[in-house]
């Protein structure tokens, strides 16, 4: 029960220029499970994933992936050390063919006959890929897009896996198969998983453990049993995302911190 949280972010601060988007956020990842992180539209999600990849060097705090500090490291040694990340709106190589965007997830390793292994390994999660891997990658649709994108984290072998939003713009039917294979990936290849969601439902069934984000700050955390009996969530975060297959709403946006 005491071992070491796989990655862990101690009262991390993080800033675009003078706009502060987090603030004081400590986060851990126990090994071997999945977490989720809940907020609204610019409640500091994807601040936080950018943080612990490396896109975005912190103002303050620290972030340790297997006790090793992390926090000012190239997003590049970061994935050589087991972490990647799959980003907001996928960012797939659209005029690559499937295949080679697979491939480019793998450009650190030099170990070709494990990454043809690899390869295979994901295309038998995500069979569809396959089936298209000559095709340009721009062609694929918006859920496959998303099975792209997982896959192409996958090829780094990563232990842990930070996901933005994989249901984004996804019909219910894709969002169920999604997380059905993100369960899959805990369970059967042991990967630790942060993941980001709006859709706190899915998010809650799927995780472990949730941490619930408002402006910049960790306001609530806990299993995520518990979580979907209080009446806060249910309230202000189950009830007002039951359309899962929603656009992006900006309605809502919170402002940022000064
Ligand atoms: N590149 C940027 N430059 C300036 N401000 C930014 C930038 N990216 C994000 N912000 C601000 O930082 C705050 C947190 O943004 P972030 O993208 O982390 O939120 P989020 O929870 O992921 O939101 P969403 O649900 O819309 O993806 C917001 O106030 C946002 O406007
Ligand atoms: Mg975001």
């Amino acid at each position: 029960m005491s071992e070491a949280p796989i990655l862990r972010l101690s009262n991390v601060e993080s800033a675009y220029g003078p706009i502060t988007a987090i603030r004081g956020v400590s986060l851990d990842l126990p090994r071997g499970r999945i977490v989720a992180v809940l907020g609204a539209n610019g409640a500091g999600k994807t601040t936080i994933l950018k943080t612990a990849s490396g896109v975005l060097d912190p103002v303050n705090g620290s972030v340790e992936l297997e006790g090793r500090r992390i926090e000012r490291m190239a997003p590049d040694r970061i994935v050589a050390l087991g972490m990647s990340h799959v980003p907001e709106g996928r960012e797939i190589f659209p005029f690559l063919s499937v295949r080679d965007n697979l491939r480019m997830g793998a450009y650190l390793r030099r170990d070709r006959a494990s990454v043809a292994a690899d390869l295979e390994k994901v295309y038998g999660y995500f069979p569809v890929l396959r089936e298209r891997r000559e095709q340009a990658a721009g062609l694929l649709s918006g859920g496959q897009q998303q099975m792209l994108a997982i896959s192409r984290a996958l090829m780094s072998r990563p232990k842990v896996l930070l996901l933005d939003e994989p249901s984004l713009g996804l019909s219910p039917l894709l969002v169920k198969e999604i997380f059905a294979i993100v369960r899959r990936l805990n369970r059967e290849e042991g990967v630790s998983i942060l993941l980001v969601e709006q859709n706190a439902k899915v998010a809650l069934e799927t995780a472990d453990y949730g941490y619930v984000l408002e402006v910049g700050r960790v306001v609530m955390h806990d299993a995520s049993e518990a979580l979907m009996r209080s009446d806060e969530i249910r309230e202000s975060y189950l009830g007002a995302h039951a359309d899962d297959g929603r656009e992006k709403g900006r309605r809502n946006r919170a402002r940022p911190m000064r």
